[in-house]
């Protein structure tokens, strides 16, 4: 048991509140990030096709001597993939990668707002989680919009949205409108990759209670309810990043951090964002 709870996510699939992140990890290092994370005790891996580690993630996952029902795999659909059969050949091919007969979680990755119409993308995730090749479908990146769009259209209501959320970055709006029906939001870049990390705010309540300003921030995230995956392929950072479950922010702490919201993104903003690689 690693001690991290658990959330029920609104098709009745229980996910992992912490994981471990690979963005940016690079495909020859990452069976080696992961089988560390595996080591200290995440069994949940964010991935995508996008950051072209699935296959590590795969190697990971088959030499851990792990039941494949113990691990939660994540992987997302890459911007290239939104017609119907480039994303139903792309999840066969995050199948292959990640060695096995289906995700725990697949999302669409970005809305692309100007690129198809991520409605119809929707209805084949719809068809990918029906043939029981994902447990559960979501979305990354959605505003309250797009939502609202997708879901006056759809049949299958999204069990998470995946979008930017940290001090710097609150978010609230959308996570208020996740929660209004059912969605779970997760967080991602949770330390704004380091930079919420000199915070004079966060750096006070990590030395009061004998932290480091990144339990802190993640400890903000798990306390609001959020899923967190940081990235690390540090080790020392790995095992920090995980000790989040032996103390407690006050609701003073909280709202401090939470003070802290600039409205400022360390990646693209949804609305505009239409990258769609060659
Ligand atoms: N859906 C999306 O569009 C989207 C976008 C971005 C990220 N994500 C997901 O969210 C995950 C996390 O986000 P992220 O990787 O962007 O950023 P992050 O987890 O907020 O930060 C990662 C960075 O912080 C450093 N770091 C990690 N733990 C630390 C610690 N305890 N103390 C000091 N520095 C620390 C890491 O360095 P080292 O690795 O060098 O140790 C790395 O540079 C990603 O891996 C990915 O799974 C999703």
């Amino acid at each position: 048991m690693t001690g991290v709870p658990r959330i029920l996510l609104n098709n009745g699939v229980e996910i992992p509140q912490l994981g471990f992140g690979v963005y940016q990890v690079p495909p020859e290092g990452t069976a080696e990030a992961v089988r560390t994370a595996f080591e200290v005790g995440y069994r949940h891996i964010d991935t995508a096709q996008m950051y072209g580690n699935e296959a590590g993630v795969g190697q990971a996952v088959a030499e851990s001597g792990l039941d494949r029902d113990e691990v939660f795999i994540t992987s997302k659909l890459n911007n290239g993939n939104h017609a119907r059969d480039r994303a139903l050949a792309s999840i066969e091919e995050s199948l292959a990668a990640l060695r096995t007969d289906h995700v725990d979680l697949f999302l669409i990755h970005w809305p692309l707002p100007d690129v198809g119409d991520y409605v119809e993308t929707w209805h084949v995730l719809e068809e990918i989680y029906r043939a029981g090749k994902a447990r559960a479908i979501g979305v990354s990146n959605f505003q309250p919009h797009h939502l609202r769009r997708l879901l006056a259209a759809s049949e299958v209501v999204p069990a998470v949205n995946q979008v930017e959320v940290h001090p710097y970055l609150v978010n609230q709006e959308v996570r208020e409108f996740d929660a209004e029906y059912g969605i779970v939001t997760e967080a991602w870049s949770p330390i704004a990759q380091g930079k919420v990390l000199d915070d004079p705010v966060i750096v006070a309540i990590a030395r009061r209670l004998g932290r480091t300003p990144a339990q802190v921030t993640l400890r903000w995230a798990i306390q609001r309810g959020d899923v967190v995956f940081p990235k690390s392929v540090t080790r020392a950072r790995v095992e920090e990043n995980f000790r989040l479950f032996d103390f407690e922010l006050t609701a003073d702490d909280v709202a401090a951090i939470s003070a802290l919201d600039r409205h400022e993104r360390t990646g693209p903003d949804p609305d505009t964002f239409n990258y769609v690689p060659s």
